[in-house]
């Protein structure tokens, strides 16, 4: 069964194909972080204006990169949320008019739900054997932090999220302070590798109490703390080079113990031997290096899939509607179908 996985729920214009919830025909993503850059965020009036723009000529890409003619799709999934509702509705409307048109039946799935999904998927050039139940998901990106007990491949329960800022969020926000521009997790991780993690003190918010909630806007503002006070007294205006990568390493071990300490928390609270990591902060390399740590001699499997499925795109969506469909979980043409989703 071959699905259209449609992903616009921020500022990506996603579509892939997927085969039978796995494997990976085609996905095509347009970015639209030129556009946001100049404003140091997403600016959700010119992210749908631009979903509009983008969606038909996506599909068609993702269409001929896997061989294949609308006609070929049995399925069409879609995030239906969280969300921007205007970027939604987007994607819902062309899913929908796609369903109208081929006959091929749709669902709308929870976007951070599908964020697990990457571990499930496989491509021409990467396999990798897929987790076991139950496993932990950390799905850590611009949006959310989240972790989720898998029971099923649609079957979750939400164990704790963050409060207040996401950490994506809160590398944008470091980011954004220290003039690196936005999307900042990349660069922040990149300046980290030649940065001393221990120059600047940031505190590990909510690391003591054993619950799986997170807290990040505090380690933003200590950022914004250690400029103002330390870096930048009274006229000077440029952070140095160096003061720059120490307080990306800094902060960025702070956010990562986090994320670590969170997790392993969640694997011993619930008995799971697995642990998926997924989201745009997944990419990070030093979570990656930190949780491979953690993992071993704790006899605990780390599945951090290949950064092109952590980051928004349309094969989780398609993953995890493959299973939502074989469940019978359709979604109706009408506009007030109810949502196939728990809530977050
Ligand atoms: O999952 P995603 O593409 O979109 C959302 O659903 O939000 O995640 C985007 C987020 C951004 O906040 C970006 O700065 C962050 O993921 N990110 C990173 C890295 N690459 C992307 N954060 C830390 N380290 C990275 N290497
Ligand atoms: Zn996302």
């Amino acid at each position: 069964m071959i699905v259209l996985g449609v992903e616009t729920s921020c500022d990506d214009t996603a579509v892939a194909t997927v085969e039978d919830g796995t494997r990976v025909l085609s996905s095509v993503v347009s970015s639209q972080d030129s556009i946001h850059q100049r404003f140091g965020g997403i600016v959700p009036e010119l992210a749908s204006r631009r979903h509009i723009e983008a969606i038909l000529h996506v599909a068609d890409e993702a269409l001929k990169e896997a061989g294949l003619t609308l006609d070929r799709i049995d399925g069409i999934a879609v995030t239906e949320g969280p969300g921007l509702v205007g970027s939604i509705l987007i994607g819902v409307s062309f899913a929908k008019s796609v369903s109208l048109a081929t006959g091929a039946p749709f669902t709308g799935v929870n976007h951070i739900e599908a964020h697990a999904h990457a571990a499930f998927l496989s491509s021409k050039d990467y396999a990798e054997t897929p987790p076991d139940f139950p496993f932990v998901a950390l799905i850590a990106s611009g949006g959310h932090t989240t972790l989720i007990l898998f029971t099923g491949f649609t079957e979750y329960k939400v164990l704790g999220s963050t409060l207040d800022d996401a950490a994506g969020e809160a590398f944008d926000k470091v980011s954004k302070l220290l003039g690196l521009g936005y999307p900042g997790g990349a660069t922040i991780d990149r300046l980290a590798k030649s940065g001393d993690r221990t120059a600047f003190e940031f505190k590990r918010p909510y690391i003591a109490r054993r619950n799986l909630d997170f807290s990040f806007s505090g380690i933003k503002t200590a950022a914004l703390n250690i400029v103002k006070n330390i870096v930048l007294p009274e006229g000077r205006t440029q952070i140095p080079e160096q003061t720059l990568k120490d307080i990306a390493a800094s902060f960025q071990e702070a956010a990562v113990d986090v994320l670590v300490a969170k997790s392993m928390w969640a694997l011993e609270k619930t008995g799971a031997k697995t642990l998926v990591v997924a989201g745009g902060v997944a990419c990070n390399s030093r979570l990656r290096q930190r949780l491979e740590e953690a993992s071993q001699g704790a006899a605990i499997r780390v599945v951090a899939p290949p950064p092109r499925f952590c980051t928004d795109n349309g094969a989780t969506i398609a993953s995890l509607g493959f299973f939502q469909l074989k469940k019978g979980v359709h979604a109706s043409l009408d506009m007030n179908a109810r949502p196939t989703w728990q809530g977050f």
